[in-house]
């Protein structure tokens, strides 16, 4: 465990903008989490637990500045398998386990379900939050279950697939639960049997490009990781959160209207309404590559924001605000923001 008191967040967020926590600690296990919120000031130093972050790898966070309170990051990592049959396999997760190394561990070990979710940054208590999907798969077709600290009621908690409340990027981790739970472990149910979901588009373009008909695991992660790295950036090296924003939904009668003006618009149909790439609605409202200042959006993929050298937290949510403006603007459509938010500014 570590402690540190006015402890620098930047590296620890791959957007990079600047900020200080007041009390900073870090866990690897059960044990070490309790004894830090059995500590006798835990209650003091977190404002009553009302401003708690939890941290895992920082990529789905903006930081806006300094944060009053704990942050506590989760480094606790290990897997075992807890049971298995012909046809599946289950495991338990530590919630601090970066998420890639998961996929490529269940690749090897010929483990068919989350191969679509490769190279999603993050760590593996990371991925229930904000339900991670890429490529037609989401975190909740692969989730078993999960064990959570929740700090107010003091006491663990095991959630199954119903208490988690998953929605398109969405949890009760964002909603009545938000910062009031540390996740530690998350249970997985993958296939034995390779049933790949290969449905997606640009997977099936792609496979068909390599003349592939039956990809293997490792194939298909392939042909993910290969689109991925051709129009998402590496927060290595361009830092930034993914997607900024959630894909909107529009109703069937603001569809018709604007097709008619933008016949050339990309959408998903769902039972009710459109789903709109909020990527393509920026680069119409903005150009391509659009910035200003120390923020812009990424050329290959408008709808991921990038700290282009020294922006601040609040250098990117005013850039975010003009963004949701213009489309508000040109197409009378609102964007959610899909990153979480913490930390104030002056
Ligand atoms: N498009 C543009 N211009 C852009 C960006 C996109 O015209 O600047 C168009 C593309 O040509 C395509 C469509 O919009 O026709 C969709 O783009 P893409 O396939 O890149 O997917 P997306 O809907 O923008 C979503 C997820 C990504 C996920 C991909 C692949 C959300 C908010 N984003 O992006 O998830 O990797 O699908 O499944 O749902 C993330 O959540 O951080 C993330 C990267």
């Amino acid at each position: 465990m570590e402690y540190s008191q006015h402890f620098s967040l930047q590296h620890l967020t791959t957007f990079k903008t600047p900020g200080f926590a007041s009390h900073f600690f870090s866990f690897k296990n059960e044990e070490e989490l309790t004894s830090i919120v059995q500590r006798s000031d835990f209650e003091r130093i977190s404002n009553h637990y009302k401003d708690i972050l939890v941290l895992g790898k920082g990529s789905n966070l903006l930081l806006l500045g300094d944060l009053n309170g704990v942050v506590l990051k989760n480094e606790i990592d290990g897997l075992k398998i807890i049971d298995e049959s012909t046809d599946d396999i289950f495991i338990e997760v530590g919630a601090g386990m970066d998420w890639h190394h998961l996929v490529l561990h269940a690749i090897e070990n010929g483990w068919a379900g989350i191969e679509n979710l490769a190279l999603i940054p993050g760590t593996v208590g990371a991925a229930p939050v904000q339900n991670i999907g890429a490529y037609g798969i989401e975190l909740k077709d692969v989730f078993h279950s999960l064990r959570c600290w929740h700090f107010e009621e003091n006491k663990w908690y095991q959630l199954g697939l119903d208490d988690c409340q998953f929605g398109y990027r969405d949890s009760i981790f964002k909603r009545g639960w938000k910062n009031k739970t540390v996740i530690t472990s998350v249970q997985f149910k993958l296939s034995k049997n390779a049933i790949l979901n290969t449905e997606y588009g640009a997977i099936t373009s792609e496979l068909e490009k390599m003349g592939v008909l039956n990809p293997t695991i490792l194939e298909v992660a392939k042909v993910v990781m290969n689109i991925r790295n051709s129009k998402i950036p590496n927060p290595d090296v361009v830092p930034n959160a993914g997607s900024f924003f959630k894909n909107p939904t529009i109703t069937d009668i603001q569809y018709e209207y604007l097709k008619i003006e933008y016949p050339e618009m990309p959408f998903y149909k769902l039972p009710d309404g459109y789903k709109i790439p909020a990527g393509w609605l920026l680069e119409k409202a903005n150009g391509r590559g659009y910035s200003e200042g120390r923020v812009g959006c990424y050329e290959k993929q408008a709808l991921i924001l990038i700290n282009t050298g020294g922006a601040t937290g609040k250098d990117i949510l005013t850039f975010s605000k003009k963004l949701q403006q213009s489309v508000r603007e040109k197409f009378g459509v609102e964007l959610e923001r899909e990153v979480n938010v913490a930390g104030n500014y002056k």
